[in-house]
């Protein structure tokens, strides 16, 4: 199969990759020139593990290659796919469908022979439809089936992801658009991943329940965490205890910092005003937001709790800036409101975070940034743990005490065992565990 893969961002880059490395000639388009400036010589434009050999390889073998020209790719291809941003529209929380509008015209405006337009992006119900009327508006001798297809995938674990999908989702009535569809994700149904056909609205209904049901379960052992300290339970056995029931399961059930990224906090915004639209008000999930975002802002009380109440004069240093590990995305890390509520209470922040630093710069350019864990703790008052790397899983806690000014830790993700600090002689904070 030809594919064309519309916006070359976290989903695109690694989807058009996967769909080359399936065997398909895939060819990645860009508005931004810079980024197809770097692909052409082999530089990621993000930090994703894997990518870059699995992108070297199909081009190596001639199946992947990159254009900011969009007209050609489109002609001859089998199936384009949109994978431009939805971002949060300014001021109102509405997905922002300017990216996938002009697309769908970019596109209408190329296309030759019969050829499916597939919308990866996240998009609204209705979506689909208002693609459709612009592509038949834009080029009415245009032979075209739209389908959805949400994308699933998470940062850090995006090419496992893709390749071991729990599910593939395809939303049309077309049939010979589920034929093409059939054909792309071939290599992944012979690897019995189900393909679940739905009609195109009910597929972009899914992507949005999905993301706001994981933000539900996380919200709500977040607040579980946030009673456990209060009548001295354990939130990670709870969430084991309940986890091993298997209507319930044992994943996103991690108490922290509250969820950030590039999706769950937009897609829930969405969502929320989605359903207002419609007068069917989502309450649960419109809690769900106010709750996080309460609760990121809440994370810096928390550190000046461990210091005795006050962060005027603290030198703090901040471990993790990314919204999660093996991912260089700040969007909406719950790291920015921690940081800028230290900052305003009238602390000195120094972090340090293995990939993410040069993204952080843009995010909070006030603080200063480390070499390594060592060089952030030195002379801190409190070292606080945002973001799970795996090189702070097994830090030199004696050498981590020698740096600082005062033995404190906020562990915001629960990766130490309070006894072994207290061994150590640190005052240890963390999230849902009660004394
Ligand atoms: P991104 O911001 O990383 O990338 C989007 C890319 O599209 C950018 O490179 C931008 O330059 C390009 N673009 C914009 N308009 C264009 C146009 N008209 N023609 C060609 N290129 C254009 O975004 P992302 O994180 O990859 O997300 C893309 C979509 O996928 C969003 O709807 C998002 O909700 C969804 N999604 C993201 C993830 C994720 O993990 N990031 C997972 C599942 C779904
Ligand atoms: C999420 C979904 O997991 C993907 O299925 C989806 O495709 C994607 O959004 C999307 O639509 O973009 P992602 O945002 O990459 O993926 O990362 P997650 O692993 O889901 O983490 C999101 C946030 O929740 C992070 O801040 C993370 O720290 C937090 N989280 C996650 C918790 O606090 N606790 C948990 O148990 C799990």
């Amino acid at each position: 199969m030809r594919i064309a893969m519309i916006g070359t961002g976290y989903v695109g880059l690694v989807s058009g990759a996967c769909f080359a490395d399936f065997g398909h000639r895939v060819t990645c388009v860009d508005t931004d020139a810079g980024k197809i400036a770097s692909l052409k010589r082999g530089v990621m434009p993000i930090f994703e593990p894997g990518l870059e050999q699995l992108v070297e390889t199909s081009v190596k073998a001639g199946r992947l290659d990159f254009t900011t020209d969009i007209s050609g790719p489109v002609a001859e291809a089998d199936a384009v796919f949109i994978a431009v941003g939805t971002p949060s529209r300014r001021g109102d929380g509405h997905a922002d469908l300017s990216y996938v509008h002009a697309a769908a015209r970019d596109i209408a405006a190329a296309l030759q022979g019969f050829t499916v337009v597939v919308t990866k992006s996240t998009v609204p119900v209705g979506t689909g439809d208002e693609v459709e009327r612009i592509i038949r508006e834009t080029n009415p001798q245009a032979d075209v089936a739209v389908a959805s297809n949400p994308e699933f995938l998470r940062e850090g674990a995006a090419i496992r992801d893709f390749k071991h999908p729990d599910r593939i989702v395809v939303g049309t009535d077309d049939e010979r658009a589920r034929k093409a569809l059939g054909e792309v994700y071939r290599p992944l149904y012979l690897n019995q991943a189900p393909i679940l056909y739905t009609g195109r609205r009910t597929a972009e209904l899914i992507k949005y329940a999905a993301n706001a049901f994981l933000a539900t379960k996380i919200t709500f052992i977040n607040e579980i965490a946030d009673l456990a300290e209060k009548v001295g339970a354990d939130v990670q056995e709870v969430a084991r205890g309940i986890g091993l029931d298997n209507r319930i399961g044992s994943k996103f059930l991690n108490a922290g910092p509250g969820f950030g990224g590039s999706c769950f906090p937009k897609d829930t915004r969405a969502l929320v005003k989605t359903a207002l639209d419609y007068e069917a008000p989502l309450r649960i999930v419109e809690a769900v937001l106010a709750v996080n975002d309460n609760r990121k802002r809440a994370m810096a009380r928390k550190v000046a709790n461990a210091l005795g109440g006050q962060l005027r004069g603290k030198q703090i240093a901040v471990l993790g800036l990314t919204f999660k590990p093996e991912t260089d995305d700040m969007r909406e890390a719950p790291s920015i409101p921690l940081v800028t509520g230290l900052l305003d209470h009238g602390a000195r922040v120094r972090a340090y975070d293995p990939v993410g630093m040069e993204q952080a710069k843009h995010e909070l350019p006030d603080i200063a940034y480390a070499a390594d864990p060592y060089d952030c703790a030195k002379d801190a008052d409190a070292l606080v743990i945002v973001t799970e790397w795996v090189q702070f899983r097994a830090l030199d806690l004696e050498r981590l005490k020698r740096e600082m000014k005062q033995p404190v830790i906020v562990d915001l993700r629960n990766i130490y065992r309070r006894e072994d600090m207290q061994a150590l002689g640190f005052v240890y904070e963390s999230v849902g565990r009660g004394a």
